[in-house]
């Protein structure tokens, strides 16, 4: 290795911090609902309110190395340059320096840090249009650092403007991108075939509208480039799994199935597959939010990531317990310095591991089989009608009731079944799974609210008191510890209510005492309960926590407590918080690791 992942890592940070910029970490990789993004996918994202204008409490120059989940591309995971999970170096200026100092610095750690040859360099710079001009400044000062002029290319919209697609009221602006030759030692290279892109710099001084673009009171800096894929660059690889991010988890893989990651073909693409999602995996549950496997929203992500994961373990040759091993080495290795909360976790992340793949495993020898026996089935029919009719055309759809049975049944995420299908030259019936899972979803609905016409006797009035107190401990911890305390669980009976939320460490007596402080505070103040239903986009602008998922369901019921509280809820509740009584602390105590648990009551 010419330059180790950690060294990149330090390098970056360093240079920037010796230009005045200030380390300021990464965020957790799961979005806050807020958005309406499920994962972070860029370094600039948890910065949006600052390239907007507000101040930056750790100044004007900030940088890190931060991760981002994009699973637009998992099906592409597998050859030589996909991840799930990557991360991007970044800095930024927040309306500090501009363009003069930006093309200088990118220039200067790109030739004197990384020994970049700046005659092989290329750069693109936006060529204008109606919203914005064409950037002859980059070009001029790129030009004048040394860069050679026919190396400098204009490019339009589609190729040199960076922006978050899809929304709004977000800050935006014409970038600047920096390529070199793949293979740095081939003589002329020829730009674009012979080079990769390696990184850019976003000049974000525009604010993106509903039609159009106005500008920035700031000139801001966002600069990007990605840690993997430099990585591999710098080390004259060709292929993504061969740093040393991934040496160590290879050469187990190996080990434990007996086969080369050099033979290639199948392989070579579940060896990826399998540390790719594993790596993501980690990430997520060791996440200081935390994401745990589940059928909704983020959680289902998850699932699918690993669900993928424990398949290709099998195709491999491996038991699931091989994601294990391949864990603990990015734990416990890889990323223990740039991540040491993953050690900190570590029972925790393997222990959620654990459980995924041993509840999979049960059913996916099972689930393969129905699948075949679909697949077969679908083959008999096809030879049947062909000896009947020449003229048939052969079916490659597979239902979606029997894609629905895999989910249902199985726990086969669609997307696995679909890439199933697409091995065998198939692909399956989306709509029809998406009708038989509706007709599911309404039928369950029809037998909860059968029953909830009894249940809601048998709610005691004491157990909907301790529902509503739920809701104003949750919204209490999210005050008083961090917003990013989210409820993992909850347990009612008359006595007493039992609530579970992530945090990394015990509450101290005073943050107890604030917590129940606030909550009595909020029952003195007898808010009034308020329930509506409305559409998930709604739920979500109007930022009530829950679990969202968009996919499926239209209408969510939500239940707000004056302003303190918002949250998506079935219920039952009380009309107004008056009727609680006193809201005591009994016990705070750790549940599993990331995790504490409070025992509280009402008196
Ligand atoms: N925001 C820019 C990117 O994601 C830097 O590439």
């Amino acid at each position: 290795m010419k330059i180790t992942g950690k060294e990149l890592r330090q390098r970056w940070l360093e240079f920037y911090k010796s230009k005045g910029h200030t380390d300021i970490g990464a965020v957790s990789l799961i979005g806050d609902g807020t958005t309406g993004v499920m994962f972070n996918v860029a370094g600039m994202q948890p910065l949006m309110p600052y390239l907007l204008g507000k101040p930056h409490p750790a100044g004007k120059r900030l940088c890190n190395v931060q991760g981002c989940v994009r699973t637009v591309d998992i099906d592409s995971v597998g050859d030589a340059s996909h991840f799930t999970f990557f991360e991007m170096m970044g800095n930024w200026s927040l309306g500090d320096y501009f363009k003069k100092e930006k093309t200088a610095w990118t220039f200067e750690l790109l030739t004197e840090v990384f020994g970049l040859d700046k005659d092989k360099l290329c750069t693109t710079v936006f060529e204008g249009n109606a919203s914005a001009p064409r950037d002859e400044e980059t070009a001029n000062l790129l030009i004048g650092l040394g860069i050679k002029p026919e190396h400098v290319f204009y490019l339009p919209k589609e190729d040199n403007w960076w922006e978050l697609e899809g929304t709004v009221g977000t800050p935006c602006g014409p970038d600047n991108e920096w390529f070199y030759p793949l293979d740095a030692e081939k003589e002329d290279p020829v730009f674009p075939d012979d080079y990769v892109e390696i990184g850019n710099d976003v000049y974000m001084q525009y604010k993106k509208l509903e039609n159009g673009y106005t500008p920035l009171e700031n000139k801001n800096v966002d600069t990007g480039f990605g840690f993997d894929r430099m990585l591999l660059f710098l080390n004259g690889l060709h292929d993504a799994y061969l740093t040393d991010l991934f040496t160590g988890v290879l050469k187990k893989l190996e080990e434990l199935s007996g086969k080369k990651y050099s033979d290639g073909g199948e392989t070579q693409r579940a060896m990826r597959i399998i540390a790719d999602h594993t790596r993501t995996t980690v990430m997520l549950i060791g996440d200081r939010q935390s994401l745990t496997p589940s059928n909704v929203g983020a959680g289902y992500i998850l699932r699918r990531i690993m669900r993928r994961a424990i398949r290709w373990c099998r195709t491999l040759g491996v038991p699931s317990s091989a994601m294990l091993d391949v864990a603990r080495i990015f734990i416990e290795d890889v990323y223990r310095d740039a991540y040491p909360l993953l050690s900190e976790r570590e029972d925790y992340i393997l222990d959620e591991i654990k459980k995924e793949a041993d509840k999979f495993e049960a059913t996916l020898v099972t689930g393969m089989k129905e699948f075949d026996k679909t697949v077969t089935g679908l083959a008999r029919k096809n030879e049947f009608m062909a000896k009947s009719d020449p003229a048939y055309v052969p079916e490659t759809l597979i239902g979606g009731k029997a894609a629905f049975r895999l989910y249902d049944t199985y726990g086969f995420p669609l997307e696995l079944t679909e890439e199933l299908a697409k091995e065998r030259g198939l692909t399956v019936d989306r709509e029809g799974f998406e009708a038989a899972f509706k007709e599911h979803q309404e039928k369950s609905r029809v037998l909860e609210k059968g029953s909830a016409k009894g249940g809601l006797e048998s709610h005691s009035e004491m157990a909907v008191k301790y529902h509503t107190a739920t809701h104003l401990l949750n919204a209490a911890l999210k005050q008083v510890l961090s917003p990013d305390c989210n409820q993992k669980g909850s347990n009612i009976n008359d006595e007493r209510m039992r609530f579970d939320f992530n945090f990394d460490r015990a509450m101290t007596p005073e943050e107890i005492k604030a917590v129940e402080d606030l909550v009595n505070e909020k029952i003195g103040e007898d808010l009034p309960v308020v329930y509506r239903e409305m559409s998930l986009e709604e739920a979500r602008k109007e930022h009530f926590v829950g679990v969202f998922d968009s996919k499926y369901g239209d209408t969510v019921k939500t239940y707000a407590i004056g302003d303190f509280s918002k949250e998506m809820c079935g219920g039952p509740h009380v009309e107004r918080t008056g009727t609680l009584g006193h809201f005591k602390i009994v016990k705070e105590q750790s549940s599993s690791a990331g995790v504490r648990r409070i025992k509280a009551i009402l008196e």
